[in-house]
């Protein structure tokens, strides 16, 4: 499983990355907002900056809602870097523009995805990723982990090549369960990852190993 960074924030992005665990970065027009990053110069040099410090796939969000303007700002976020991926809302226009995209040898990241049929319809255009948002499904009160499971049926008997991207991801085990499920790759905030470092055995274990180390040392 690929690991993603859910950030537009340089610092976090290298801490990640510094790891050796990172495999891209998504973003969105919320996590460009929080940077303070302002006006299309701006926005295209954040987004060369993080394509030059991370070797895998960026996503970049459109904001326009109509085909015409989709596309427009699609191949202008495309022609910033070989690896960003155009990140389209999950609209009627969202997917005309995502099947244009796909003919035209844009990849695309298909996103606000609440349900196996908004899936369906992504991989049908040949979205490349899909994006189901785990955390806001479980904040509504149904189980994220069941829509990642139910897509990833449908995707292996159909044969889709599609790759399931789980985002809005709140805590490890979302990482975990995700991962169990087949998601091809998890988007998560910095916090979920270094979560998974977290054992407090690990902690007791380790000052033990250290208090004795000062026996024989
Ligand atoms: O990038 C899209 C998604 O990961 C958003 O997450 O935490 O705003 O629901 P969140």
């Amino acid at each position: 499983m690929k690991f993603f960074i859910d950030t537009a924030n340089l610092d976090q992005i290298k801490e990640a990355n510094d790891l050796g665990i990172l495999d891209g970065v998504t973003t969105n027009p919320s996590l460009m907002a929080k940077e303070g990053i302002k006006g299309e110069e701006a926005v295209t040099k954040h987004y060369k900056t993080i394509c030059e410090m991370v070797n895998g796939d960026i996503s970049a969000e459109v904001v326009a809602t109509d085909f015409d303007g989709i596309i427009a700002e699609g191949k202008k976020l495309a022609a910033i870097h070989k690896n960003i991926i155009v990140k389209v809302p999950m609209i009627k226009e969202g997917v005309k523009a995502m099947h244009w995209f796909t003919a035209n040898g844009i990849a695309t990241n298909c996103t606000l995805c609440f349900s196996a049929g908004q899936a369906i319809l992504a991989a049908k255009v040949g979205a490349k990723y899909i994006s189901p948002f785990i955390g806001r499904i479980d904040d509504s009160g149904w189980d994220g982990m069941q829509l990642i499971a139910q897509i990833a049926q449908i995707y292996e008997v159909q044969g889709y090549e599609t790759q399931i991207l789980a985002a809005s991801i709140r805590n490890p085990n979302h990482i975990i369960r995700a991962a169990e499920l087949g998601a091809h790759v998890v988007t998560s905030p910095l916090e979920s990852i270094l979560g998974l470092l977290k054992h407090p055995l690990t902690d007791i274990g380790l000052a033990k190993f250290l208090e004795d180390a000062k026996k024989w040392q």
